[in-house]
């Protein structure tokens, strides 16, 4: 494990919860949760619900935003950086909590550092490198999106990667906030918060997940019938 937590000021990281999702009711059974703190999506996620063409897309995000008070990521489609510029500004036009999504090629780090100079707040995202973090923290992106699970997938340690860039980012003084992604149950929720992730955004499952563990099932059935007898 790379956690240097000496480093840390551990006192500035609360670490917010992210719905990793375009999917209004469970955005909405979340929020209802009282614990979350955003939204990301990406094209894949947006399909799945079936949002189809730009003028729903954009419906759509603009919905998401209604349901939740907090930054809701929404992903460029081009990759050149010419119109992930004007895709990126319609997107941020809808709402001011969208933050512009962008993948981690040459010209969306281009995009990143325009953006960043014009007062838009973007996310980083398919990082898979300590080396792509540092480019985006350098370019002024917002957060950086390392993808765990998809790490674990090809047997390299995602959470490790999440401690190296904390390490990182900690030693040189990079503002970026590391938002742990492609999660995929509630221990890497345990684990992100353990190396230092500023936020983590997770499936719904992963998030209630958090909630068993069967002793407290066990406790809360026994509390319940001794209560009878009160
Ligand atoms: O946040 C990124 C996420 O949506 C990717 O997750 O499970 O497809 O690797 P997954």
């Amino acid at each position: 494990m790379f956690f240097d937590l000496s480093t840390f000021d551990t006192k500035s990281i609360s670490m917010k919860f992210f719905i990793d999702t375009a999917n209004l009711s469970h955005i909405q059974e979340a929020a209802d949760l009282g614990i979350l703190d955003g939204v990301t999506t990406n094209p894949s996620l947006m399909a799945k619900e079936g949002v189809k063409g730009k003028d729903n897309i954009l419906k759509h995000y603009e919905a998401i935003c209604q349901i939740v008070d907090g930054d809701v990521s929404a992903e460029v489609l081009s990759t050149d950086m010419d119109s992930m510029i004007a895709e990126g500004k319609e997107l941020a036009a809808i709402h001011t909590n969208i933050v512009v999504k962008v993948p981690m090629i040459k010209d969306g780090v281009k995009a990143i550092k325009w953006f960043s100079d014009n007062g838009i707040r973007t996310n980083c995202t398919l990082v898979f490198s300590a080396g792509q973090a540092i480019l985006a923290a350098k370019a002024g992106a917002a957060y950086v999106s390392p993808f765990i699970g998809r790490i674990d997938d090809s047997s390299w340690d995602g959470i490790e990667l999440i401690g190296q860039i904390a390490h990182i980012y900690s030693v040189q003084g990079f503002s970026t906030e590391i938002l742990a992604a492609s999660i995929r149950n509630p221990l890497h929720i345990v684990r992100s918060a353990e190396a230092g992730a500023h936020v983590c955004t997770c499936p719904l499952d992963s998030i209630l997940g958090l909630l068993k563990h069967p002793l407290t099932d066990i406790g809360l059935a026994k509390f319940l019938e001794d209560a009878k007898k009160m």
